[in-house]
Formats: C-alpha cells, structure tokens, sequence
C-alpha cells in the first residue's frame, strides 16, 4: 500500500524526522483556514499517489490564505496521471538552501536493502540519474548490519551531501531507516531532502509503500487505507477473505491456485480475441480446499460484477478432487438461490485432475441451468468467451 505525502509525513514525524508543519484540507475553505493557521507564506500541494506533482502545476506557493484558497481552486479536482485531486496538504514554506534525493528500498535484483543518495535532489532527479548516474549514490545495506548513525554519514557522504548537512542528514537517514524497518516498508523516499537557510535537514516530500504481506503484524496500518479508492467488490472480497482482483472484461473467471488462475486470465484474452475482443472480467483464485462455502463465495462476488456476462470455472484437482469441487458448484447454486441470488448468466466449467470422471459426472447428474462442461482449458475460454459476446 501507498501512502499519500501527509500520511508519510506523519509517520515520519513520529520517528522524531523533522517536516514542515502542515495541515490537510478536502475543501477551499479549509485550505484557506489552514494557512490562516501556518500564517505567513504557505505551499499547497496536491495529494495523489503518484509522483511528478509538481511539474504537473499540483504544487504551488501561496504568499496568504487569500491565495491560498486560490491555490487550492485551482489544484482540487486537478487530474494527475489519471488520478484525481481530493484533498491537499497546505504546509509551511520552508526556506531551501539546497534539496537532495534519498531514499531506502528493497533490490530485489541483488537480494539486499539499497539507500541511494543524491546531492543533485529535487525534480529532476529522474533526469540526472539518466544523464549523470555518477551523481546518485546507490549503497548496499545489509539487513543484519542495519544503519546506524555513522553509516549514515557515509551514506550521505557518498552521495556527495555537502559538509554542513552531514550530521542532520545522518540523523534523519538513521530515523528513516527505524520507519524503514519498523514499519515494514518495501520504499521510504525523501524527495527533496532540503538543507534549510538556517542549516536545518527537513524532509520536504515523502513516499512509503508498505508491505501488505506483514498486515498482520501491523495493524494501525489499516487506518492508511484509502477506502474511497477501493474498489467495491474488491473490498468485498477481502472481507471473505478471497483473493480477488476486479479487472475490465466481461468473463469471470474462478480457478484454484494462482498460477493456474493467471494462466486462465491468458487464455482467456487470447481466445476472446476472437470474439469481439472479450477479455477476464476478473482474478479469483478460490485456493487449494474450494469447499461449497468457498465457491458459493466466489461466484456471488463474480456475479455482482455487472459487466460479468459469463463465468469461467477452471479447477485442476489436486489435493481436492474433482468430484469435492463439482458438489461444490451443485451447493452453491442452492446457497445462491437461497440468497435470492440465482445464478442465471452462463458458466462453463473444466475439470481435470483428480477425480475428473466423476466430477464431471456429479455436475452432468445435476444439470443445472445455464452450466456446460467443456474438457480442455482452451475449448472451456473459447467457449466463455463466445458466450460472453453473445450476452453483451
Ligand atoms: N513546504 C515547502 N516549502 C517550500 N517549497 C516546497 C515545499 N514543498 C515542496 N516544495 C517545492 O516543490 C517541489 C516539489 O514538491 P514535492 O517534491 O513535494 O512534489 P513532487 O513534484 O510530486 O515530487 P516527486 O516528483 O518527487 O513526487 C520541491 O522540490 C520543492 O522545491
Ligand atoms: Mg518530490
């Protein structure tokens, strides 16, 4: 998960990382409020999870609240690489000598922690790591070993960070290596790192991603997320605890296992090429023990899915067999129906793999209405696809 700038910085500030003060307004007149609050010279900026803000006019100086609320006219309700403007954050103005670049994340390529480091910060730094990388640090950090605070200094030093920001910079890079660890973060960047007139170090922006996969060992994580930005039926997924994914075609599609459900997505698209160019509406991967409960489940989420018009059930037996996945669909249609949510748009279901007979049989036996068995994976996407153009 991303974090917006304030909701970065505000971690940041409970690691004791100094930021500008700042106050976060959904409406003009709470922007012009805020900097009535800051006084005196004021920047408002856009926030939206993506970077380039400020070249895109979503960051802006205001010298009063009258202007202030001006700024903030003009930024709300901005589009920024397709995401639109909600709220802003209305901060102090901070007096720049100089601006850095740093940040912490994870090399997945080398297997380690990377800090990299720039005296040449700013927005440009995609530029000058393109044009003249010799300028961008880019320094191992061993899990183990961590990064203290004379670490630090060297990690500041290689970046070229002038003598008079060394000992700030250092302080702050060893804090934000605390947020790095501690928090569970896969990215902390500083972007500009600022050298103030009076020699202070301030973090000026702010981005963390934090890793989904440690949730459970963080909880007050959850009071980050953005709820207005979740997808629905995505949410409702997760409450069921089903790995759900909502993508933009129009076959839904259920499988067990991830690889056999990203493969299925594939399939899918190629075969619906055919058909007008239909494509998954979705990913779910129902997993290993796709009891009744489980499927009836799955199928609810997929088929509240409007733009679902057919669904793609594609399960490989293993550990359950066949025939536990076929009773499966048979309990949930009843389940459905006894939700007053009949299933009434097409499935095409494939088994194969352990007890594929007599699985097929079990949903043969039952027929129910709008099902078809199809026995390769191929024919089975052909088939969905084909049934979803003609529902369209
Ligand atoms: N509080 C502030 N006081 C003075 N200047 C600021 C302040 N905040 C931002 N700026 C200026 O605006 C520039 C852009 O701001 P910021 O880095 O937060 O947004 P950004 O363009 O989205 O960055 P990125 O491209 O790294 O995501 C900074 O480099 C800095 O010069
Ligand atoms: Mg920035």
């Amino acid at each position: 998960m991303d974090l917006f700038e304030h909701q970065a910085k505000e971690l940041f500030a409970e690691y004791g990382i100094p930021v500008p003060r700042g106050v976060v307004a959904h409406t003009v007149e709470q922007a012009r409020a805020a900097a009535e609050e800051l006084t005196g010279r004021v920047v408002v900026k856009a926030q939206v999870k993506t970077g380039g803000r400020g070249k895109a006019g979503g960051v802006k100086v205001a010298a009063d609240a009258a202007d202030a609320a001006g700024k903030a006219t003009e930024i709300l309700g901005m589009d920024i690489k397709g995401h639109t403007v909600h709220k802003v954050l209305v901060e102090e103005a901070s007096a720049i000598a100089e601006e850095y670049y740093f940040s912490f994340l994870l090399d997945r390529a080398n297997r380690t922690f990377l800090a990299i480091c720039s005296a040449a910060g700013g927005m440009d730094i995609e530029e000058v790591a393109a044009t003249t990388p010799d300028k961008v640090a880019k320094v191992p950090v061993s899990a183990i070993e961590g990064v203290d605070r004379a670490r630090a200094r060297e990690i500041a030093a290689a970046g070229g960070l002038p003598e008079a920001a060394l000992d700030g910079s250092a302080e702050l890079i060893e804090k934000l290596w605390a947020v790095f660890v501690d928090e569970d973060a896969s990215l902390v960047e500083v972007n500009p790192l600022i050298l103030t007139a009076d020699g202070r170090v301030v973090a000026l922006d702010g981005k963390v991603t934090l890793d989904d996969n440690a949730g459970f060992r963080q909880p007050e994580h959850e009071a980050y997320a953005d709820k207005a930005a979740e997808d629905p039926l995505e949410a409702k997924a997760k409450e069921k605890d089903l790995n759900y994914v909502k993508l933009d075609g129009s076959v839904g599609i259920i499988g067990n296992g991830a690889g056999l459900v990203m493969s299925t997505l594939d399939v899918v698209a190629y075969a619906g090429e055919e058909f007008g160019g239909q494509r998954p509406a979705n990913f779910l991967d129902i997993g290993g023990g796709a009891s009744a409960e489980v499927m009836a489940n799955g199928l609810e989420i997929v088929l509240s899915d409007p733009s679902v018009k057919s669904v793609f059930v594609n399960v490989f037996g293993g550990i359950t067999a066949c025939d536990a996945v076929a009773n499966g669909v048979v309990a949930a249609f009843q389940l459905l129906a006894e939700r007053g949510e009949s299933v009434t748009r097409p499935l095409v279901v494939r088994l194969d793999g352990n007890n594929a007979l007599l699985g097929r049989k079990i949903l043969a036996d039952a027929a129910l209405p709008g099902v078809e068995l199809v026995d390769t994976m191929d024919d089975a996407a052909k088939r969905a696809a084909e049934l979803a153009a003609a529902g369209v």
